[in-house]
């Protein structure tokens, strides 16, 4: 018996030691972008494939992982002022945000498509011709993208801006917008769900999603993308892919 105390307090002692305590990381998620990442409804928990690659990768390479929920827009100036470490929740690689931010290795590709009501017949190329009300999510890769082209080419949509893809999606069911540009993934998820909207085409260049980090903190960098290379061998990797990407 005193042993076992002994050894539960030389236990506390050692994991209060910053040598032998396990680092908590805090990861900033949009809690609305199915399948990366968002709140599972049932359990009111954060769920997604970035959610559970990052606890694996927590796991395997011995750091804590916790998952808060941070608007989007604003989350890499969140990621700047250290209220969080770490951005894994569906960011594309873009070279605006390196200015701010340091990422980690891609670790997925998506392309963009332009998602309209199930009924609709416009194409990509009316959507670009027609003076049409077409959603983003703002302070996304593709808002960004999408509000150049307009201004070299002249495009005459109205860009409306909504705080997530499924609000976005919303508002093209119940008909305020016509069309709306998001990642195929999000937009294969709405779908999936039964939300009366199809894929009319893809859009533009596709995106690397990366994990983005604070400027020059190259531990974390290092963990994480050790910790992709771990989980790119394991069958855990497939598993995620078969769970998350498939629609
Ligand atoms: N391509 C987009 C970006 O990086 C995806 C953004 C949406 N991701 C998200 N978690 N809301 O800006």
């Amino acid at each position: 018996m005193k042993k076992l105390f002994v050894c539960a307090l030389l236990f506390g002692l050692l994991a209060s030691v910053p040598a032998f305590a396990q680092k908590t990381y805090v990861n900033g998620i949009d809690s609305n972008y199915p399948p990366f990442a968002y709140v599972d409804e049932k359990t009111g928990q954060p769920a997604g494939f970035d959610i559970d690659a990052m606890n694996w990768i927590a796991k395997t390479m011995g750091f804590k992982v916790v998952h808060k929920p941070v608007a989007w827009d604003g989350i890499v100036l969140a990621l700047a002022n250290k209220q969080i470490d770490m951005i894994a929740s569906g960011m594309s690689i873009t070279e605006k945000r390196r200015k701010m931010v340091d990422f980690s290795d891609p670790y997925w590709e998506v392309s963009r498509v332009f998602l309209v009501p199930a009924d609709s017949k416009l194409t990509p190329a009316d959507i670009l011709s027609k003076p049409i009300k077409l959603g983003v999510q703002r302070g996304t890769s593709e808002a960004e993208a999408i509000k150049q082209e307009q201004k070299e080419k002249g495009y005459p949509f109205e860009l409306r801006f909504y705080e997530s893809c499924p609000l976005a999606v919303e508002d093209l069911v119940n008909g305020r917008i016509d069309a709306a540009l998001m990642d195929s993934l999000p937009a294969g998820d709405a779908i999936a769900r039964g939300k009366a909207v199809k894929k009319a085409g893809v859009h533009g260049e596709p995106d690397q999603f990366g994990v983005a980090i604070r400027k020059g903190d190259k531990e974390l960098r290092a963990l994480i993308d050790e910790g992709f290379r771990k989980l790119q061998a394991d069958p855990y990797w497939k598993e995620l892919q078969a769970k998350y990407l498939s629609k």
